[in-house]
């Protein structure tokens, strides 16, 4: 799955020069039908969504949320973040419902203190994990057995203050880390540092009651996406796998999720 590329030192890491991570390939496939999808114990799949949908099949989708969620649509003021939501919100329906056999319409969420969804008892597969993110035209879903899952994805806008956000959000290392950096790699390095902080604040479902800098990850182009340190703890960090993607061109995202040995299938939905 994986080349050996470093040696691991805790919370350092020496580059033996080898060849960098396999990337996740994302293979076009329709979603399936109800009940038509498994996840093995050890594996995490990974889907990703274009969200720039013609209006017939934003109406469809629209008749698959629940009247809340139609109610947050309409609040959008503009129309095409309404149509994202629409379409995303179907989407995870639809997905929740390839792997749970439950009519999309019918599936009920719950949701963690801090707001992270999960199914509601009494759905049919409570032990599915899931996670979604999104970012201008993608949105981008995790599921597993395995455990609690963050996932996040981030557009590769242009950042030209990622120095003064990283000082203020990342921790010191991680600053330092991602000003050290050539010109041209500080983008793509912020946004390593962003998305995998992101997606363990929501595997945690802590969100940003976590204070962004008491976790340490890497971020630098190219190398392995890991935690380093966690409150201080490298052996706590260690725990914690992470799976970096690029589900399009221009946009990076990144799995959490707590133990190790996973194997990850990448999905792009063709609707
Ligand atoms: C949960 C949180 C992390 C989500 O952040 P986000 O980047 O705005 O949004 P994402 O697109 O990645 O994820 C949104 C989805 O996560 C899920 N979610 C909501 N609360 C969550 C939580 N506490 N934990 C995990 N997932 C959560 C929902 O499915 C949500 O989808 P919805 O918007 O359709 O309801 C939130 O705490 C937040 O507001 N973050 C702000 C981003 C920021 O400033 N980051 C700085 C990084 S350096």
């Amino acid at each position: 799955m994986y080349n050996l590329q470093t040696l691991d030192l805790g919370p350092w890491t020496l580059d033996l020069g080898l060849p960098m991570n396999e990337p996740i390939q994302f293979r076009p496939v329709a979603i399936p039908s109800p009940a038509d999808l498994r996840l093995q114990a050890d594996e995490i799949h990974v889907w990703s969504l274009d969200v720039h949908r013609p209006p017939l099949e934003v109406v469809k989708a629209r008749e698959l949320l629940a009247e809340q969620e139609c109610q947050r649509a309409d609040r959008f003021r503009f129309e095409k973040h309404r149509r994202r939501h629409i379409v995303r919100t179907g989407v995870l329906r639809r997905l929740l419902s390839a792997y749970t056999g439950q009519p999309p319409r019918s599936i009920r969420f719950s949701h963690g203190p801090k707001g992270k969804p999960s199914l509601a008892p009494g759905t049919a597969m409570p032990q599915i994990h899931f996670n979604m993110s999104h970012s201008q035209e993608l949105a981008v879903y995790g599921f597993t057995l395995a455990g609690p899952i963050g996932i996040d994805v981030e557009y590769l806008r242009p950042m030209p203050d990622a120095a003064s956000i990283a000082e203020r959000f990342f921790s010191a290392r991680e600053h330092q880390e991602l000003v050290q950096l050539p010109e041209g790699l500080i983008r793509e390095g912020f946004f390593n540092c962003w998305t995998r902080k992101e997606a363990y604040i929501k595997a945690t479902g802590d969100g940003l009651s976590k204070p962004l800098d008491q976790f340490d990850v890497t971020l630098i182009p190219g190398q392995p996406a890991r935690m380093l340190l966690l409150d201080g703890d490298a052996q706590q960090a260690a725990r914690w796998s992470y799976h970096h993607f690029v589900p399009a061109p221009d946009y990076i995202g990144a799995v959490a999720i707590l133990g190790k040995g996973f194997r990850v299938e990448a999905r792009q939905i063709r609707l």
